[in-house]
């Protein structure tokens, strides 16, 4: 199966209006090999949107809800409403820093696909997990609770190993392959969901210099990348 490759700039919480204008400005959309998307701070969706054709656009977050009393959430509908396309979910940010437990991101990515978003359901161990051998076992239990009833096209999985997140240390391309494979074989077997269809990608200190070789393997489907997707010939370099 020929799968879409995607490289997926997070932008985490950086980037002005200025600095956003730039970035599309210096895009040269003939550079562009594959699925591009960028997720801005949400507050920027409105002006990303603006300034390109040829990116999906997307948040980093969304709330358990659609409306009401949640000072400060932002709702998936509200998202689809401002022409977002997609929502990572489950970042290890997200998980770590706030305390996001599998149950709340269940939640999330149910309600953010009854509105119509793509979903980037990202999971990953820690270094600490890694040494104890629970790699799998971590992995398992993320997609198990996290994706419990979901059944749709509109899922992409993201593998970041906690260690490997702006360290500058990236899994090599064969220990990324290994998690990745575990995956597609895992969803297959165990969810409602389509492993040979379904498209994951790898996060951790992706960069120009090392994303040809962890494209090349059989079963990474691209990249979710923060640092090098900062700027547009940073990013640009990530379409080989
Ligand atoms: O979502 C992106 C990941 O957290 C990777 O960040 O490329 O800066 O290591 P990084």
């Amino acid at each position: 199966t020929e799968r879409t490759k995607y490289i997926v700039g997070n932008w985490k919480m950086n980037q002005n209006t200025q600095d956003v204008i730039a970035f599309f400005d210096a895009i040269d959309s003939t550079k562009l090999r594959h699925e591009a998307w960028i997720a801005p701070q949400a507050i920027h969706i409105p002006i990303c949107l603006q300034n390109t054709d040829d990116f999906k656009i997307g948040a980093q977050n969304c709330a358990t809800e659609n409306s009401g009393a949640f000072t400060g959430e932002i709702s998936p509908a509200s998202l689809k409403d401002i022409g977002a396309e997609f929502v990572i979910i489950g970042h290890s940010e997200r998980r770590s820093i706030f305390k996001e437990d599998d149950q709340t991101l269940n939640k999330k990515t149910k309600l953010a696909l009854e509105n119509d978003l793509f979903v980037i359901f990202c999971i990953g161990e820690t270094l600490e997990e890694r040494e104890a051998g629970k790699v799998e076992e971590v992995l398992a239990t993320q997609l198990a609770q996290g994706l419990a009833g979901v059944s749709s096209e509109k899922i992409i999985i993201a593998y970041e190993p906690v260690w490997a997140i702006g360290t500058g240390v990236t899994a090599s391309p064969e220990q990324a392959q290994e998690a990745h494979a575990f995956i597609r074989q895992y969803i297959n077997e165990n969810l409602s969901l389509d492993g040979e269809k379904t498209s994951i990608l790898y996060g951790g200190s992706v960069k120009p210099a090392n994303v040809e070789d962890l494209l090349s393997c059989k079963d990474i489907d691209g990249g979710l990348v923060g640092g090098a997707a900062l700027k547009a010939d940073s990013y640009l370099g990530l379409h080989v």
